[in-house]
C-alpha cells in the first residue's frame, strides 16, 4: 500500500563557499579536490526535487569561510515551531550557530534557544511521533540531550555511536515515518546497550547493511512517502519499496566528500 506524504518545510543553505579545507570526520580529506559547480549542481537538484514534491524550501545565506554551512541540518532542532539552537563541537563551524540563530528571530520565530550545551542540531536529533532520539559520542554532548528534552518537553532516548564514519545520528539512522515510530538504521553503528534500546523501541525497522550505510544511504529525509537518498545506497529501495515508499536516489557526489548526503543538507522547519 502506498503511503501518504504530508507537506514539508525545510531549511536549506546553497554550497557558494563549501571546500574541503580541514578535516572533522573521517569523510574529508583536504587533499582531494572538489568540484564547487558541480556540488551547486547537486544541491540544486535536490532543492528542486523537494519543490517539486510539494515542499517548502527556504534558504539561509551563506556565509564566506563557513564552508560546512551548506549542512544545514546541523544549525538547530525545530519542533513545533520552537527553535533549540546548535552550538558545534568543532571551532571550524561554531560561527553557523549565531548564523541559524539570526535567521530564526528575523523570520518570527517566537521561541528561540541558544543551548548551554554542545548539539548539532538534526545532525544528532531525530524526531519520531514519541520521542527524540538523540546521538552522542563524537559530536553532541550528553548533556545536550537533557536541555533538549526539558526544551521539548519530549521524552530523549540517547544513543551512542561508536564509528567514527558514522560521527552524526543522522548518519546512522533516518526516521521513515514521523506519524508512527518507523526507522531504518545501521546496527553496528551503536554501541551494544544502544542497539538493544533500538531493538526494543523499533522491533520493525528497517535494517541497512554495511554497503549501504556506507554509501551514507541512511542520510535520508522522508516525507511520510517520498525518501530521497544517496542513489549509491542501491539496497535500501527494494525494501523501501516494498514498505510502500518511494525512494528517490539523489548524487550529493561533491557533498560526501564533506562527509554529508541528503539529509545533512536539510533543516526540517516542523511548525
Ligand atoms: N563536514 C561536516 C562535519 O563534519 C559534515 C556535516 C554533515 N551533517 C550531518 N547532518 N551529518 O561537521
Amino acid at each position: 500500500m502506498p503511503r501518504d506524504a504530508s507537506p514539508r518545510s525545510y531549511l536549506m543553505c546553497p554550497p557558494h563557499h563549501f571546500r574541503v579545507t580541514y578535516s572533522i570526520n573521517p569523510w574529508m580529506d583536504p587533499a582531494k579536490p572538489v568540484d564547487l559547480r558541480l556540488a551547486l549542481a547537486q544541491w540544486e537538484v535536490l532543492r528542486d526535487r523537494y519543490t517539486a514534491l510539494g515542499h517548502t524550501v527556504r534558504l539561509l545565506d551563506p556565509l564566506p569561510g563557513l564552508p560546512d554551512m551548506v549542512f544545514a541540518a546541523n544549525g538547530a532542532t525545530v519542533i513545533d515551531g520552537r527553535v533549540l539552537g546548535a552550538r558545534f563541537a568543532h571551532p571550524e563551524r561554531h560561527r553557523e550557530a549565531a548564523a541559524h540563530l539570526e535567521w530564526f528571530r528575523a523570520h518570527g520565530y517566537p521561541d528561540v534557544r541558544e543551548p548551554t550545551h554542545v548539539n548539532e542540531g538534526e545532525g544528532d536529533f531525530a524526531v519520531t511521533a514519541s520521542c527524540l532520539l538523540a546521538g552522542r559520542g563524537f559530536r553532541s554532548s550528553p548533556l545536550s540531550h537533557d536541555e533538549a528534552q526539558e526544551f521539548f518537553g519530549r521524552p530523549v532516548i540517547g544513543l551512542d555511536l561508536v564509528d567514527p564514519r558514522y560521527y552524526h545520528l543522522d548518519t546512522a539512522l533516518c526516521v521513515l515515518d514521523d506519524r508512527a515510530d518507523e526507522i531504518m538504521y545501521f546496527p553496528d553503528a551503536f554501541s551494544p546497550g544502544s542497539r538493544s534500546v533500538l531493538a526494543r523501541l523499533f522491533p520493525d525497522a528497517l535494517i541497512a547493511t554495511e554497503t549501504d550505510a556506507a554509501a551514507l544511504g541512511l542520510n535520508a529525509v522522508s516525507d511520510g512517502r517520498h525518501v530521497l537518498l544517496p542513489q549509491a545506497a542501491a539496497g535500501l529501495f527494494a525494501p523501501l519499496r516494498d514498505r510502500g515508499f518511494e525512494p528517490i536516489g539523489m548524487d550529493l557526489g561533491e557533498l560526501l566528500k564533506g562527509g554529508g548526503a541528503v539529509k545533512c543538507c536539510t533543516q526540517e522547519l516542523r511548525a
